[in-house]
């Protein structure tokens, strides 16, 4: 600032100063730019400020007048940045309005990758269910013996908690890698009361390994809870189910089998995916493949969890999901699922 020129024209040179800078701030910086600009006028050591300080140098009769002038300067020049920084606001946000504007309910670009053949086929099998009106249950991989073994009717003797199937997690407090899905029907009928339509999917353990067995698998378990509910309901969901995964010509038959937590029960066979039922290498010639196993809920199992089993009877069946997933996709050897070969998994489908 010139000090020679009289106070008056420094002044008014401030302002025509100030309105030459800020038409030529800096865009791509803007809220910066008009922060110096703010500083350089009336910060604390700013041009305002110090013609304020020269106001000394003002004849004492003008100087009312100047104050008064150099004051209204600074309003005008506050009043004009705020105009600024007001401007700078609706532009920022006038570009985020003229962008392409974000529909959070279009669906997401599809992802690569592909989906793993266990949740592929367990989304079908769930899909079927849900048609049946079925509800879908989880339930704890890690489990005490009471709904793994005691409560499903389990001998303490019975072979199937010997440590050679049974992983044992806690041997005080006898706690096991549950073995089947089946200790879902005990914490689902101690969660809910009857009528219940509940499957149930999920990772189980045995001590098993080979071409046909993996230490973890998986299985889907099925199971309805109701007033004279028969062998007749259960046959019927089992081939629907399979039909609804296989094609409609596909047969199903049961074989009498024993668990201790239904009677009467049963193994499930489907003809073979492969032959169709005429006999090949997949089904060992007998046209028949054994996928799972189901019954009448035993009355001791109601019992355990306080249901009256002279009110309520109930199904139940538990199927494999990785056979399913190797007979539906033609794998012949169960391992295949569980390396994480890349190749492998990517010849798989996104979408179901
Ligand atoms: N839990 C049995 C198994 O793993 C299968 C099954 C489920 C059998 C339900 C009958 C009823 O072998």
């Amino acid at each position: 600032m010139n000090e020679n020129l009289d106070f008056f024209t420094q002044a008014k040179n401030l302002k025509s100063e100030f309105s030459q800078a800020s038409q030529s701030l800096d865009k791509n910086q803007l809220d910066r730019a008009i922060e110096e600009l703010r500083i350089a006028f009336l910060g604390r050591k700013g041009h305002v400020q110090s013609l304020f300080e020269n106001l000394k140098s003002v004849p004492k009769e003008e100087r009312p007048e100047a104050g008064k002038a150099v004051n209204e300067l600074r309003g005008y020049l506050e009043s004009e940045i705020e105009k600024l920084k007001k401007t700078a606001l609706q532009s920022q946000l006038g570009k985020l309005l003229d962008k392409k504007p974000l529909d959070v309910s279009l669906p997401t670009e599809p992802i690569p990758g592909a989906i793993h053949p266990v949740n592929l086929m367990k989304n079908v099998i769930l899909k079927e269910f849900r048609r049946l009106g079925f509800t879908v249950y989880d339930g704890p991989e890690v489990d005490l013996d009471f709904y793994n073994f005691s409560a499903l009717n389990f001998p303490d003797d019975h072979p199937a908690r010997d440590m050679q199937d049974t992983f044992f997690v806690n041997a005080d407090k006898p706690t096991v890698l549950r073995t089947h899905t089946s200790n879902i029907q005990i914490h689902a009928m101690l969660n809910e009361k009857p009528p219940l339509r509940i499957v149930a999917p999920g990772r189980t353990f045995r001590c098993d390994s080979d071409l046909t067995h993996t230490p973890m698998f998986h299985q889907i378990e099925a199971f309805v809870v109701d007033r004279n509910i028969s062998f007749a309901h259960m046959k019927g969901v089992i081939d629907q189910f399979l039909k609804a995964v296989y094609g409609n010509d596909l047969k199903t038959r049961l074989r009498p089998s024993f668990f201790p937590f239904v009677e009467p029960g049963a193994e499930v066979d489907m003809q073979c995916v492969s032959c169709r039922g005429k006999g090949c290498r997949i089904c060992s010639q007998t046209g028949w493949l054994e996928i799972g196993g189901c019954g009448m809920i035993h009355p001791n199992v109601f019992e355990s969890v306080g249901y009256d089993s002279e009110e309520f009877t109930g199904f139940a069946f538990g199927f494999g999901i990785d056979r399913m997933a190797m007979l539906k996709f033609g794998l012949n050897d169960l391992r295949t699922l569980f390396e994480g070969n890349s190749k492998f998994l990517a010849q798989f489908p996104i979408n179901n």
